[in-house]
C-alpha cells in the first residue's frame, strides 16, 4: 500500500514537472502572435530555466518515469474497461511520445550528436515552409499533450475544496492556453513563410547560422526518430501482450459476485468489487474513481465475508472515518478471493420523477460543509410518562419544528433517526456562507423549540430540551441514498463530530457546542462563550470547541437567526 501511495505521488510530481515545462512552451509560443522575434524573445526568458543540466535532468527524468508508470499502470489493470474520460486520457497519454519523438530526437539529440542548435527561424522555416506535415504534426500533439495534461489535473484536483469555486477560471486558461499558443505559431510561421517567399535563401540561411547543414546528420537523426517509434510501438505491444496473458490466466480463476435483484458479476479473481461491477456493466457509485477516498462505493458483505482479506490501511481508515465496520467494506479497495454476495450501500441515480440534479452532485463532490446534530434530551422519560400517540404526537411536532427551522436559515435535514436530526449546510459551495447559516439555524431552532414549549406546556403539561452539536470539515455532498430513494446527503465523519459534539452539551450544561472553526469562519466573536481544546473519540486531534450557553447572545451576533425562527 506505501508503494502504490509512493507511484501515485511520483505519477503526480513528475506529471506537474511536465506541465510547468508544458506552460513555458506554449507561452514562448503563444508570443508568436507579435512576430516570431517575439516568440525567440519570450522562449528565451521561459525556457531558458530549462537547459541547465539539473533541470534537464528533472525534465527528461519526469518524462521516462511518467511513461514508465502510465506503462506499469497499464499492465496492472485488472480490466479495460473505465470511463470514457478516463479512456480518453491514457489514449491521449500514450499517443504524445509516438508525436513527439521525431522532434525530440531532432532536437535533443542534434544537439547532443551534431552540436545543432536549432532556432525558432530554423523550426518555423522546417514547419511552415520545407516540412509542413511535420509543422502540423507538431500542432496536434501540442494539443494532445494540453488535453492529456488537464485530465491528469482534473483527476488530481476535483475533489480539493476550492476546486469547483475555481473551476471557471480553470476551464478558461485550459482552453486559452492552447488556442493562443496555436494562434502563436500559426502568426509566427506566416511571418517565416512571407520572409521566405521574398528570399528564397531564408530558411537555409537560418539552418547554416544554427549550425545545420549537414545532410547526412540529419538523415542520421531522422533513422534514430524511427527506430525510437518502432521501439516505442513495440513496447506498447507487449506490455498490452503481456496483460492480455495475464487476464486469459485470471480467467481461469473467475469469481463470482451476487447482487441484489439476482444480478450477477463474474470477473478474474484479483479485481476490485467495484471493477467487477464495472466489468458486468452493473452501475456502482465511485465518486473519488476507486481511490479510496468517498466511500461512496461502500457495500454490506451478507455472504462469502469470513474468507475475506483484513482491510489494508487506506480502506481501514476510510471505513473508521464514516464508522463503518464488520461487514461493511470499500468496494473499490476489497478484492475478494472467492465467491460473495454484497449490498451496495450508496446509489446515485438521476432523481425521482424526471427532476434533474448538478451533475456534480449526482456524482458527488467534496466541500466543506458545516453539519448540525440535534437532540431532544429525556425522550426516554417522555416515552414511559406519556401515551404511546402521545409521543408520536410530541416528537413529530419536535421533529417538523426543528426542520422547518433548518431549513428557514438555508441548511437541509440529511437524516431523521428517532429523536436525532442531522442537517448539512455550505452544500452550495460558499463555506463562510454555510457556517453562518449553521449558527443561524441553532438559534432559530432554540427559538422555534421555546415557541413549541409553550404550547405543548399548555396542551400536555410538557416540554422540551434539546441539545446541538455544530460541526465543521470535508465531506462527499451528493444525491445518495440507500437503494430505492435519492436525496442530498454527506458523507465523511462531520456528522460524527456534531453528534459527538452535542453530547458534550449534556457534560457541560450548555444548548450548544460548536467547532470553533464554525464561528471563525463566519467572522463570529462571542467574548463570553468558552472556548475549550477536547479530545473526541475517533479524532486523532483534539477539537477546539465553543461551548455556547447563551443563544441571544449569539442570535444577535449571527444576524437571520430570528427572522428564520419566525
Ligand atoms: S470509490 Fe471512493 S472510496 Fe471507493
Amino acid at each position: 500500500m506505501k508503494l502504490d501511495l509512493a507511484v501515485r505521488r511520483a505519477r503526480i510530481v513528475s506529471g506537474c514537472v511536465l506541465v510547468a515545462y508544458l506552460l513555458c512552451h506554449l507561452t514562448s509560443h503563444a508570443a508568436g502572435l507579435f512576430k516570431f522575434e517575439a516568440m525567440t524573445a519570450t522562449s528565451a526568458i521561459l525556457l531558458a530555466p530549462w537547459q541547465t543540466l539539473p533541470t534537464q535532468v528533472l525534465l527528461y527524468g519526469s518524462f521516462l518515469l511518467h511513461l514508465s508508470l502510465a506503462f506499469v499502470a497499464l499492465f496492472r489493470r485488472r480490466t479495460l474497461r473505465m470511463p470514457a474520460g478516463e479512456a480518453l486520457q491514457m489514449l491521449l497519454g500514450f499517443s504524445v511520445p509516438l508525436l513527439l519523438l521525431g522532434h525530440l530526437v531532432g532536437v535533443r539529440l542534434g544537439y547532443a550528436l551534431n552540436d545543432w542548435n536549432p532556432s525558432y527561424a530554423r523550426l518555423l522555416g522546417l514547419y511552415w515552409v520545407t516540412a509542413p506535415a511535420a509543422g502540423a504534426q507538431q500542432a496536434i500533439v501540442l494539443v494532445v499533450a494540453w488535453s492529456h495534461a488537464m485530465f491528469g489535473l482534473h483527476a488530481f484536483l476535483r475533489f480539493r475544496p476550492w476546486f469547483k469555486r475555481a473551476q471557471p477560471w480553470l476551464l478558461l486558461a485550459a482552453v486559452l492556453v492552447p488556442s493562443l499558443s496555436l494562434a502563436g505559431f500559426a502568426a509566427a510561421g506566416f511571418d517565416v513563410a512571407q520572409r521566405a517567399a521574398q528570399d528564397p535563401g531564408f530558411v537555409a540561411q537560418a539552418a547554416a547560422a544554427d549550425g545545420i547543414a549537414d545532410p547526412a546528420g540529419g538523415a542520421r537523426l531522422a533513422a534514430i526518430a524511427e527506430a525510437a517509434r518502432s521501439c516505442y510501438l513495440a513496447l506498447l505491444v507487449l506490455v498490452l501482450s503481456a496483460w492480455t496473458v495475464r487476464r486469459l490466466l485470471a480467467l481461469r480463476r473467475t469469481i463470482r459476485i451476487a447482487y441484489p435483484g439476482g444480478r450477477q458479476a463474474a470477473a478474474p479473481r484479483g479485481v476490485s468489487v467495484l471493477e467487477a461491477s464495472r466489468l458486468n456493466g452493473i452501475p456502482h457509485t465511485s465518486a473519488c474513481g476507486g481511490r479510496g477516498r468517498c466511500s461512496t462505493c461502500r457495500i454490506r458483505v451478507i455472504d462469502g465475508g469470513a474468507a475475506l482479506p483484513p482491510p489494508l490501511p487506506l480502506e481501514a481508515a476510510t471505513l473508521a472515518r464514516i464508522g463503518g465496520c464488520g461487514d461493511v467494506r470499500l468496494a473499490c479497495q476489497l478484492r475478494p478471493t472467492g465467491d460473495l454476495a454484497v449490498v451496495p450501500l450508496v446509489e446515485v441515480a438521476a432523481a425521482p420523477d424526471g427532476t434533474r440534479m448538478p451533475a456534480h452532485l449526482l456524482a458527488g463532490h467534496e466541500t466543506r460543509i458545516a453539519a448540525m446534530f440535534v437532540d431532544m434530551r429525556g425522550s426516554t422519560t417522555l416515552a414511559e410518562s406519556m401515551l404511546p400517540f402521545d409521543v408520536v404526537f410530541v416528537v413529530d411536532r419536535y421533529v417538523r419544528t426543528v426542520t422547518r427551522a433548518v431549513e428557514g436559515a438555508g441548511g437541509i435535514v440529511t437524516s431523521v433517526a428517532g429523536d436525532g436530526v442531522m442537517a448539512m449546510f455550505g452544500h452550495h459551495g460558499d463555506g463562510a456562507r454555510g457556517c453562518r447559516e449553521a449558527l443561524a439555524a441553532a438559534v432559530a431552532v432554540h427559538l422555534a423549540i421555546d415557541g413549541l414549549n409553550g404550547e405543548l406546556a399548555r396542551s400536555l403539561g410538557w416540554t422540551i430540551r434539546i441539545g446541538m452539536g455544530l460541526a465543521h470539515g470535508s465531506s462527499v455532498v451528493g444525491a445518495f441514498g440507500e437503494v430505492g430513494g435519492h436525496r442530498l446527503q454527506f458523507l465523511g465523519d462531520t456528522g460524527n463530530t456534531a453528534a459527538r459534539l452535542e453530547q458534550l452539551t449534556k457534560e457541560r450544561a450548555v444548548p450548544l457546542i460548536a467547532a470553533a472553526s464554525i464561528l471563525d469562519a463566519a467572522g463570529i466573536h462571542l467574548p463570553d462563550a468558552a472556548r475549550a481544546s477536547v479530545p473526541l473519540r475517533g479524532r486523532a486531534e483534539p477539537l477546539e470547541i465553543v461551548a455556547i450557553a447563551d443563544l441571544a447572545a449569539l442570535g444577535r451576533a449571527a444576524p437571520g437567526g430570528a427572522s428564520a425562527a419566525t
